[in-house]
C-alpha cells in the first residue's frame, strides 16, 4: 500500500507517518510539506530517520500534485491550524486548508485513491458554543460542562479556519460521492504530546509546558483573565492508533464524520494545568491575565466521543497526566529545541 501524509512534517503528520512505517512494514509512506511551520524541519529529519521521503512543494501547486505517483491512501495533515492566522493571512489559510484539500481530492479521484482527513473541533458554530456558558467572564470555575456531539450546530460562523475545514469535508463528500471513493473525517479537539512546537495560537499545552521549564513569559488571554477556560486534550499516540485502526478496517468502515478528542477524563483549565506543570517542572512563573476575549475564542470544549467509541472499538488510553509527563520528557531531552517556544 502506498500512503501519502499531507503535512507530514507538521505535528501531527509525522508522528502518524513514523507510527504507520512501524505498523504497516509492508507499506510506502510518504510525506508533503513545504516546510512552513517552525519547527517542521526538524521534524524532516526524524522522517528522514525512518526513510520516509517528504515532496517539499505547497500544497497550492495541483501541477506537481498531479505528477506525483498514484497512493492507494491520502491522510490530509496539511493546514495552517491557528485559528488566529486568518487575521494576519486569511489569503493563506482560504488557499492551504481549502484549495489544499480540493487539489488533494482531485488527486484522489484520478487515482481512485481514498482519504482520511483532519477535521477540527472548530467546524462547530462560535456563538452556539458560546451559549453553553451563561457569564463569559469566568471568574469561577465553569461547572455545567457538556460534551459536544457529531449534531451539534454547524450553521453560524466559525473562523475562516472552522470554515475552510467544513467547506473541506463538504467537498470531500462531493467527490467520493461522484468517484465512489471511501473517506473519513475525523474531528479533532485539541491533540497534544512530543513534537509539537506549540506557540501562542496553537498547540498550548506544549507552550505552556515549555515555557515554565524555560521560565518564559505565560499569560491568561481571554474571559477575564482568570485562567478557567477547558478544553479536553488527546495524546498523539491514541490519535495515531485511532488512524492506524481506521486504516485497517477502511474497505468496511467508511464515509463518515466523527468526533475524537479528550473527553471529560481529559479536560482541564488553563489554571488546572498551569498547577500540574509547577508541580512537573518545580518552577513558578508569574502568569499575567490579559482580560479580552477573541471573538474566535470559546470558554469550553468538551468532546463527545460516543460514536467513534462504538464504530472502532476504540477509546483514549492516555490520561492528561501521561500527556503531560510525555511532553516534559521530550523537551528535556531535546533542551535545544527551547527556542521554537519563544
Ligand atoms: N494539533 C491540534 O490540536 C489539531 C486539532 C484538530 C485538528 N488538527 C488538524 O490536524 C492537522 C495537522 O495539524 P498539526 O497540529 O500537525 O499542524 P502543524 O502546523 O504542526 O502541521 C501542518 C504542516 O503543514 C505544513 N504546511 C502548511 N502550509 C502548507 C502548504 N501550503 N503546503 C504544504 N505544506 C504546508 C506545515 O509546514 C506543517 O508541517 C491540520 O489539518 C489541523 O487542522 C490539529
Amino acid at each position: 500500500m502506498k500512503i501519502l501524509i499531507t503535512g507530514g512534517c507538521g505535528f501531527v503528520g509525522s508522528n502518524i507517518a513514523i507510527f504507520l512505517r512501524k505498523k504497516l512494514k509492508k507499506a510506502k509512506i510518504f510525506s508533503l510539506d513545504n516546510l512552513f511551520r517552525k519547527g517542521s524541519e526538524i521534524n524532516l529529519k526524524r522522517l528522514n530517520k525512518y526513510g520516509i521521503k517528504n515532496f517539499k512543494f505547497d500544497i497550492k501547486n495541483y501541477k506537481k500534485i498531479s505528477k506525483l505517483k498514484k497512493f492507494d491512501l491520502i491522510i490530509d495533515c496539511c493546514a495552517e491550524p491557528a485559528i488566529e492566522a486568518s487575521r494576519k493571512d486569511p489569503d493563506r489559510v482560504f488557499q492551504t486548508n481549502l484549495i489544499g484539500t480540493f487539489n488533494i481530492l482531485k488527486k484522489c479521484a484520478h487515482d481512485k485513491s481514498n482519504i482520511i482527513f483532519l477535521s477540527s473541533s472548530r467546524v462547530y458554530s462560535i456563538p452556539a458554543l458560546n451559549k453553553l456558558v451563561k457569564n463569559q467572564n469566568l471568574k469561577k470555575n465553569i461547572t455545567n460542562k457538556k460534551a459536544i456531539n457529531e449534531k451539534f450546530e454547524t450553521s453560524l460562523a466559525s473562523s475562516l479556519y472552522g470554515y475552510t475545514k467544513l467547506s473541506s469535508e463538504k467537498l470531500i463528500r462531493e467527490f467520493s460521492f461522484v468517484n465512489n471513493t471511501n473517506y473519513i473525517i475525523n474531528r479533532f479537539g485539541v491533540i497534544a504530546g512530543p513534537w509539537q512546537f506549540g506557540k501562542q495560537d496553537q498547540g498550548f499545552v506544549s507552550m505552556w509546558i515549555a515555557r515554565h521549564i524555560f521560565k518564559m513569559k505565560l499569560s491568561y488571554i481571554g474571559f477575564g483573565g482568570y485562567g478557567n477556560q477547558i478544553r479536553d486534550v488527546i495524546h498523539i499516540d491514541d490519535v495515531c492508533r485511532l488512524i492506524h485502526l481506521q486504516i485497517l478496517q477502511i474497505k468496511k468502515k467508511f464515509n463518515n464524520t466523527f468526533n475524537v478528542g479528550g473527553g471529560f477524563k481529559n479536560a482541564i483549565s488553563l489554571k488546572q494545568l498551569t498547577a500540574k506543570c509547577q508541580k512537573l517542572t518545580n518552577h513558578k512563573i508569574n502568569i499575567g491575565k490579559q482580560k479580552k476575549t477573541s471573538i474566535f475564542d470559546i470558554p469550553i470544549y468538551i468532546t463527545d466521543n460516543t460514536k467513534i467509541m462504538n464504530h472502532y472499538n476504540w477509546k483514549p488510553l492516555k490520561t492528561i497526566d501521561d500527556i503531560l509527563k510525555d511532553v516534559y520528557q521530550w523537551i528535556i531531552l531535546n533542551k535545544k529545541i527551547w527556542k521554537y517556544f519563544k
